[in-house]
């Protein structure tokens, strides 16, 4: 069959979307999906009947990440990988992830009732915790997968309430026992809302990033002294929050410091015994510094570093530093990059190339792969967020890219 004018069905994605998003819905229009959780299971499984539903070859592995393969004409070549993640942020959008899920499905679901045989394999993943919102660090499994992530480094990983990430792996049924291991893959391709404003304001529908930028995380930890607010002066006080709250006006001022382009930002803080009337004693922040540049955030982070000590001593506050996590910036491969980019001008979508500033599981797939993403633009720019949208047009639009561009990758011989 001649695939020119093959299409997905968008009314049937759109569907599947709206289905999904019922699954850890929250009252302002979002989702909140945590990996590992009770809705993270729920959705796994409906996603396992629908890969079922198209016959394909589904495994979970021992990381919990879930494949579905359709065969190809020559099974010894190296299948076309897609995919993405159906974990969400807290109270998180409805796009985010799942969108490079579905997508796929729907492109599975259009070769198959087309019945269109592909040379390649071709194959859909959802990658567990990529979110790292509840388990740190994010794109986790991807990460072991790849080889550049020890599996049993992630799985001593640890929520907010000291729950394991391997146990919680365990609780929701999940830990296949197929090995995380990296096996060949032609292309990888992953789809996902852009969740920037560049897209909508350059009025493009498509968006092929040229790559993505280094992701770098820290843990500190302050220690400070406890007591009644009232009585103690405020002359000799040890207080944790105080320390943190200079630290935290620091990394939101480093970028403009280091007259570069990166973002850097603390999300998360946890403050000990959290009383209105009681002088905080432990302070614990997170730090996230990005760039396209790698040195540029090292030195960043120097300096940060520095400021931090500076303070935590001047405050009478001892400091501890995690240096969590890095992902290098991430150049995608030209080729499939350009891929993109043609493949949307053919089926008359306008298109940019740009850069991704969110992290994206295919930060380790382009490690051992040839990889490259499809973005679609976000209304206002916002995601992880409960009003994260992207039209149902634009959505169909990035289905049809992805598409056209597997089964380019599919129909390559070997
Ligand atoms: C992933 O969601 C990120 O933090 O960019
Ligand atoms: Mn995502
Ligand atoms: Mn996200």
């Amino acid at each position: 069959m001649d695939t020119k004018n093959l299409r997905v069905n968008g009314k049937r994605l759109q569907q599947t979307l709206e289905e999904m998003a019922k699954i850890g819905a929250t009252p302002g229009g979002g989702v909140q999906r945590l990996t590992l959780t009770d809705e993270d299971k729920r959705a796994r499984d409906l996603f396992i009947k629908w890969l079922k539903e198209l016959n394909l070859e589904v495994t979970v592995d021992e990381m919990g990440n879930i494949f579905g393969k359709r065969a190809g004409r020559n099974n010894d070549l190296a299948p076309v990988l897609s995919g993405s993640h159906i974990d969400s942020q807290p109270k998180g959008g409805r796009f985010d992830g799942i969108l490079g899920v579905m997508g796929p499905l729907e492109v599975l679901r259009t070769l198959h009732e087309n019945e269109i045989e592909t040379e390649r394999p071709v194959a859909i993943v959802d990658w567990t915790n990529e979110e790292g919102s509840r388990f740190a660090p994010a794109m986790v499994s991807s990460g072991v997968w790849a080889g550049a992530l020890e599996r049993d480094w992630a799985y001593d990983r640890t929520d907010i309430n000291g729950l394991r990430f391997e146990d919680e792996l365990i609780r929701i049924g999940y830990k296949g026992d197929v090995p995380a291991e990296k096996w060949p893959i032609h292309a990888y391709y992953e789809y996902h809302i852009e969740q920037g404003p560049i897209l909508e304001r350059e009025k493009k529908i498509i968006g092929a990033p040229k790559g993505i930028l280094c992701l770098h995380w820290y843990d500190i930890y302050l220690e400070g002294e406890a007591n009644q607010v009232g009585p103690t002066p405020m002359e000799g006080r040890h207080d944790a929050l105080c320390a943190a709250a200079e630290m935290i006006l620091r990394v939101n001022r480093l970028p403009k410091k280091m007259g570069g382009n990166m973002v850097a930002t603390v999300g998360e803080i946890q403050n000990h015994p959290n009383s209105r009337n009681i002088i905080p004693d432990k302070v614990h922040f997170t730090v996230d510094i990005r760039s396209w540049d790698d040195d540029l955030a090292l030195r960043a982070w120097d300096d940060l570093r520095k400021d931090f000590e500076e303070l935590a001593a001047g405050r009478g506050c001892p400091i501890r530093i995690e240096e969590t996590w890095r992902v290098e910036h991430s150049p995608f491969n030209e080729d499939l990059v350009q891929r993109v980019l043609d493949t949307s001008a053919e089926l008359g979508y306008s298109n940019l190339r740009m850069v991704s500033g969110a992290g994206h599981d295919a930060s380790y797939m382009n490690q051992i792969a040839p990889t490259a993403m499809i973005f679609v633009p976000s209304i206002d720019g916002r995601s992880h967020v409960e009003v994260e949208k992207t039209t149902w047009e634009d959505c169909e639009a990035g289905a049809n890219v992805l598409l056209h561009c597997m089964l380019k990758s599919a129909q390559e011989g070997g």
